[in-house]
Formats: C-alpha cells, structure tokens, sequence
C-alpha cells in the first residue's frame, strides 16, 4: 500500500482562524491521521494564524484537545503527538494589517531556504465572511499567493448568503487569483460514501441503463440530524436549514445522483457534468413555493431521554425567530434522463436519528404476473445508499418465501463497507486536505456550481423570508419534522422511505 502513496510537494499551510472550532474540530484531527497515515509531505509545516493571544503552548494545548476529542483514532499519544506538534508555529496577526503579511512571508521564505526548494503554498480560510476580503487583497499583493500552480486558496462555507453576496464574493476572488487556485469546500463532498456514488454508477455496467425516468419512480435524499444549533445559534438564526445544507451538501448529493456519465475523471469534467444538472433543474417560482417546498421549526422535546429546548429558547437565538431548522423540497429535472421523476430532499436538526441516505425508487413491475394473493407484500425495487452514520448500499427485490405456496416477500442485499473493507474510512477533511495540497480540484466547488446552487434556492429563501410562518415551531425534537413535509409526498402518492412508524411523534409542540 505504502509504495502507492504519492505524497504532496513541499507545503507550507497557513490556516487563518487557527483557534477557532473547525480548526480544532476538523482541521487538526484530520492533518494528525494525514501524517500517521503518512500522506503528509516529506518537507512541511502548519502557521496558525489568529487575532487571539495565545503562547505557542497553549495553541498546542487548544489543538491536542480538539484532535483528542475529535480524531477517529481516539486520543494521541505522547510520542505520536510530539511529533505532530512539531511542524506547527502560531502567529497571533490582525488578518486586516499588511505587516502580518509580510511577517508571514518571511517565515515562509525562511522555511523554503531551510528546505532548498519553493513549497507550495496552502492558505485554508476558516475565519468569519468579513476577513474573506481582507486576507484575499493582502495576499495578492504579494509573491507568496501568485503562483498559479503551487498556491491556493482554500475558502469554507458559507460561500455568501445569498446569490448576489455569492457572485460578489467570486468577483472579489477570481480578480485575485485564478479559478484554479480556488478551492471551496463543500464537505459532503469528501465523505467516502458520497464519492463512492461515482464509482457505484460509473465503474458497473448494470445499474447505468436503469438509471433514468423508464425505471426510476422517485429518489430522496434525506440528511437528518439529531444535534439543536449547538452552540452556534448566532450564526444559524441568520442561515437556516435552506442556506446551511440545501444549497450546498443536499444539492451536491442531488448532482452526484443525476449528473451525466463523465468522459473522463479530470476536476473540471465532474464539475460540468455537476453543473449541467444544477442548470437542468426546474426553477420554483415564487407563487409555487408552498406546493414544492415545506419548512420547519423545532420545539422543546425529550430526545434519548433528555430534555432538549427549542429552538427558540436555544443561545444566540432570536425568541421570535422565523428561522427555518428543516426544510423539505420537490425538484424537478428538465431533460431526457430525469424528465417526471420528482427529486425529494429533507434535512432537519433534531430529527429522531442521525441519518443521511439516498434511496432510489424503481417503477413496479409493467405487468404483475403473480396472482393477487401471492402479491400481497409486493414491494418496488429500491435502492438505498446509506451515507452515514451507517455506510452502504442496499437493494429491495422480491424473494419468493420458502414453502409450498408462491408467496412474495421484499428482502434485501447489503453492502456494508465495515464487512467489506475492515479498514477505517478516512474524515472527509482528510481526503479534502490532501486533494488540496495535490491540487486535485474535483471535489471541491467551481464558482459557477455556487451560484448556480444559488439560483435555484433564492426563490425559496426569498418567499420564505417575506412570509414569517404562523406555525413555527412546528416540529417536536426526536421526529422526522413537520407533519408538511409528509403531506408533499402523500400529495404524489409517495411516502419517506425513511421513518420509524413505531417511533413516530404528533408532529404538533406545545
Ligand atoms: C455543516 C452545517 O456544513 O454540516 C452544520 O453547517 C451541520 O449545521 C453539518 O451540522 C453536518 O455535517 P455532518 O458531516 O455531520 O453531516
């Protein structure tokens, strides 16, 4: 395995925002298991970059929590994290100034005459929108950020709130740098579920002639969480389920089951298939918002037997707000493939279980040769791909039960990674980091992808906002949300593929 790992050039990365929650949730953890793994460069080193005056041991300290607490191999050891800690420097700047710039160059200059060579440069900005702009011109005014090829810059969500804040901030960006030099993360995209859609429809002959609207009644992308905003009300109140998940993670995951076969697996190819889908789909007008999409919020509740608050009672968040925590919406794709086969995807926090899948659901049989007592548990074909927590791909056929009558039963085949491989998956920031400093852009956001995900939330978000809902909250913690959202499947005759029905709750709260 070993001598198959190709491992990045020399890298400097720079983080900006280096004390913040993703550097040490997500971030650290990820660049510890890259190095154990050994994918990290020969020649490297991390500069934490932060406003917070921190000494170089507590910076340390700050990180080996958050890899203790977060990394999918547990806590670090003495020897295996003295290592680690080995290749980070922290520098306290204000990311408005140019001089932390400059200081930040010389470093990096000392680092590359150490190493005999020009590293390539990764700057990952995980920092508030505001410090977006600033960082971009201070680093373009200098040699550190111009090489096309060697220099990125890696951009978190939220990639603008809203579609024009989103074109201006590629505006600002690709004035700066090249496209090429842009990552944007959308992390969903790194989960090794989601690139295995890919492979699943693209490296098998037998699904790709049924992928398309003669076989396939409906798909449904569900992403259920159980967590409340947690501890970021401020920043959730102003987002939102539509703008926090659907445009990116949900829509992504819409794009990987729709997109066309790629002729090749360059970036830019996946990502025009990726955006011939988003411009294939049916923009909802304004006037048909309350047909197509159904929004949440949820209330106070028990969840695994604890007593969870609402949403409106959560820190940072407005007593009144109108802020939705799910939404639900049908979707339409207008071409040959997909033309008539709606496109349901629901996402919610508080949810009765953390779960993310995609089901593909497959037209009943033309003509039911069976008779009627032999039927009575007949079931289409569907497809299920389990994108986490559980990881797998399931399919629902019909079996005949074992005896002398000719009796029909759905049953399932299963692929689950953990039999499968017995290998830990990596995090999605592991293989989003290493992607980055290999320079391999295929999982990560072009500018036009972006707003073209824009685009078809704004109507939504738009008639959203100027209609506070009279209902909210209207969902109770540990359900699969509002009663809604039911109701726009049922109106087509279809239902979840996802519920618990022993499990389910009056959707109505307090
Ligand atoms: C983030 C959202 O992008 O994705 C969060 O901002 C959400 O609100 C998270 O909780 C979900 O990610 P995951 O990987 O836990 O499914």
């Amino acid at each position: 395995m070993t001598d198959q790992i190709k491992k990045p050039d020399p890298t400097v990365v720079v983080i900006f925002g280096a004390k913040g929650d993703l550097t040490t949730r997500k971030l650290a953890p990820a660049l510890y298991n890259l190095l154990l793994d050994k994918w990290m460069p020969e020649k490297f080193a991390i500069i934490g970059v932060s406003h917070h005056d921190l000494s170089h041991e507590q910076f340390l300290q700050l990180l080996r929590d958050g890899v203790d607490g977060n990394s999918r191999r547990g806590k670090t050891t003495d020897e295996e994290w003295n290592e680690f800690a080995g290749y980070f420097t922290y520098q306290r700047a204000d990311f408005t100034k140019p001089d932390t710039y400059e200081t930040l160059a010389a470093h990096m200059a000392d680092l590359e005459t150490e190493w005999g060579t020009r590293a390539n440069h990764l700057f990952y900005l995980s920092v508030s929108p505001q410090f977006i702009e600033p960082i971009a011109q201070n680093l373009g005014n200098l040699a550190i950020a111009k090489d096309r090829d060697r220099d990125r810059i890696v951009v978190e969500k939220p990639f603008g709130r809203d579609l024009a804040t989103a074109t201006a901030l590629n505006k600002l960006l690709t004035g700066i740098f090249q496209e090429s030099q842009i990552y944007r993360i959308d992390h969903y995209l790194g989960k090794e579920t989601v690139q295995n859609i890919l492979a699943f429809r693209f490296a098998n002959v037998i699904f790709e002639p049924i992928w398309n609207r003669n076989y396939i009644d409906f798909v449904q992308i569900t992403v259920a969480e159980t967590v409340g905003v947690e501890h970021r009300g401020n920043y959730y109140d102003k987002s939102g389920a539509m703008r926090d998940m659907v445009q990116n993670h949900l829509l992504q995951l819409l794009c990987m089951v729709a997109m066309e076969p790629p002729t090749s697996f360059q970036a830019d190819e996946i990502r025009n298939r990726k955006v011939d889908v988003l411009h294939a789909m049916r923009k909802i007008r304004h006037e048909d918002v309350s047909q197509s999409a159904v929004r949440g919020q949820y209330g106070s509740g028990w969840l695994k037997g604890e007593q969870v608050p609402g949403y409106r009672e959560e820190e940072g968040v407005n007593p009144e707000s109108n802020t939705e925590t799910f939404a639900a919406v049908k979707f339409h794709l207008d071409n040959w493939r997909w033309q008539g086969v709606p496109f349901y995807v629901r996402t919610g926090k508080r949810m009765h279980e953390k779960h993310s899948s995609i089901t593909i659901q497959f037209r009943p049989v033309p003509h039911q040769s069976f008779p009627e007592e032999s039927t009575e548990n007949m079931q289409p074909n569907r497809l299920i791909i389990n994108i986490q927590p559980e990881m797998g791909i399931k399919v629902r056929f019909q079996a005949k039960r074992p005896g002398q009558l000719m009796l029909l039963n759905p049953v399932e085949m299963v692929f689950n990674y953990e039999d499968a491989y017995r290998v830990e998956a990596p995090e999605a920031y592991e293989t989003l980091l290493l992607d980055a400093m290999q320079g391999d852009a295929t999982l990560f956001m072009r500018a036009d992808q972006v707003e073209a995900a824009w685009a078809l939330v704004m109507p939504i978000i738009e008639t959203w906002e100027s209609k506070p809902s009279l209902h909210f909250p209207n969902y109770a913690a540990d359900t699969w949300g509002p009663e809604a959202a039911e109701a726009l499947l049922a109106r087509d005759g279809h239902t979840w593929s996802v519920q618990s029905p022993t499990k389910r709750k009056a959707a109505a709260v307090k």
